[in-house]
């Protein structure tokens, strides 16, 4: 009795003070939990593989894509970005080049005449440090040496720290270039299926509604989901709109014949792939939200972003398998356009646009810290 009363207070140091040895699970996962959620995380891309919330009726479920088996990661030909961190310039740079005090460069072109996610050996690609963890969040960091992305010159250090309280999910990047000035824009990419596929209705995305209040306006794009410079206004009803009220279908302008092109690719692309602005939203606004009622799951963004990629899986292609925590006996599939992606970020190809007053916030360099931070919500109904 004696022995254990003193032995306690020494335990509790040794559990919250020093943090326990990271070390995953035999499937290869981190886990983290907290009362309302439990999320799962890899070293690849810094990549979250699982994310289980509670539905209307407390059960828990498994809410973003991703794969069972965490050697697969590496081996997927189709390489969607699955809920990792692009760097260390997400998105795209037109045309593959930009110019840093009057000298321009040159980057991979990988996704037709531009950049994405930086080219090859960008960041989703590699092996990140786990540098702490504990029961409620774990941290992962990057070393990228200078042009290893190629035409991104300067080393740059970067880490993203995951934690969950409650029923939030938090995510904080931080990331410094201190020889050189060097494009640094970040990410957290992730895809959402509320109803975990299990709908027997429908597996499309269509019927998850989407309100994003702050967002009536969105960079117009080309075919290639490049942005024109053109800024739009979506009026009430329009295809893009998801601000005039909260109960929009993300599916609401599927007989517009515009919206089987809507996101380019010669009028292949379906739906949407493109940037919305957040415009004077107060501090600490949920500035989307994403629900479905066969779930009754919401999901609310927070975010210090000025905007928000919304990409609506049309390039799925019916190859990939959902997770074993997904779908049912007649769907094993990520089937077109049944999920989507929401990444807060900056201004796509904002380097390239000094008219839009974002060069200076996608542009970090010696004695400058790039800070990111978002967060989401989830609730039912
Ligand atoms: C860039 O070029 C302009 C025009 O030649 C010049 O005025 C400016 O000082 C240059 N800026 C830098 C940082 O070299
Ligand atoms: C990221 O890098 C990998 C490995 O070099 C490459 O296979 C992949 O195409 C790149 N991703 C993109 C979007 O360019
Ligand atoms: C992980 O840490 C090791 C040792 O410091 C370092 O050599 C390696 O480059 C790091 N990996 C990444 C992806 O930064
Ligand atoms: C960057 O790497 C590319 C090859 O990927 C090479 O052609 C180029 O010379 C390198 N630039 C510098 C400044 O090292
Ligand atoms: C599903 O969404 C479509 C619009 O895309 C709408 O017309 C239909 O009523 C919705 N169905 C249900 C069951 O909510």
């Amino acid at each position: 009795m004696r022995c254990s009363v003193i032995a306690l207070p020494v335990l509790a140091a040794a559990t919250s003070v020093v943090a326990r040895a990271p070390t995953p699970g035999e499937d290869g996962k981190y886990t983290i939990s907290s009362s309302g959620i439990k999320a799962q995380f890899i070293p690849y891309g810094a990549t979250l593989t699982n994310l289980f919330v509670k539905d209307k009726g407390g059960e828990d479920v498994d809410v973003v894509l991703g794969y069972d088996d965490v050697a697969y990661y590496p081996k997927d030909p189709g390489h969607p970005v699955y809920n990792s961190i692009p760097g260390r310039y997400v998105n795209r740079i037109g045309k593959g080049t930009y110019t840093i005090d009057n000298t321009t460069y040159t980057t991979q072109l990988n996704d037709g005449t531009n950049t994405l996610h930086s080219g090859t050996n960008n960041w989703s690609y590699r092996v990140w440090n786990v540098t702490a963890a504990t029961d409620d969040s774990i941290t992962f960091a990057i070393t990228d040496a200078s042009n290893s992305s190629q035409g991104m010159l300067g080393l740059v250090e970067g880490e993203v720290t995951y934690s969950v309280k409650g029923s939030t999910w938090s995510i904080k990047m931080e990331a410094t270039s201190p020889d050189v000035k060097t494009p640094l824009m970040l990410t957290q990419h992730t895809y959402f299926n509320l109803d975990a596929y299990k709908n027997p209705d429908t597996v499309k995305i269509w019927n998850h509604t989407l309100h994003m209040p702050y967002s009536k306006r969105y960079l117009a794009a080309d075919d290639g989901a490049l942005p024109t410079g053109e800024i739009g206004t979506a009026a009430p009803n329009s295809i893009n709109d998801f601000a005039s009220k909260a109960n929009l279908f993300l599916g609401h302008a599927q007989n517009d014949p515009r919206f089987a092109g809507n996101c380019g690719g010669g009028g292949a692309c379906e739906g949407y792939n493109g940037y919305f602005l957040i415009d004077d939203a107060p501090k600490d606004a949920v500035v989307v939200s994403l629900a479905s009622a066969y779930s009754g799951i919401t999901a609310d963004l927070r975010t210090d972003q000025p905007g928000v990629v919304i990409y609506s899986c049309n390039w799925m292609d019916g190859s990939a398998d959902l997770k074993s925590t997904q779908g049912t006996a007649d769907n094993r599939k990520v089937v077109r356009s049944s999920c989507v992606a929401i990444e807060a970020q900056d201004y796509v190809d904002g380097i390239n646009h000094p008219e839009w007053g974002r060069v200076d916030k996608q542009i970090s360099g010696p004695g400058q810290t790039y800070s990111w931070e978002s967060s989401w919500t989830f609730g039912s109904f």
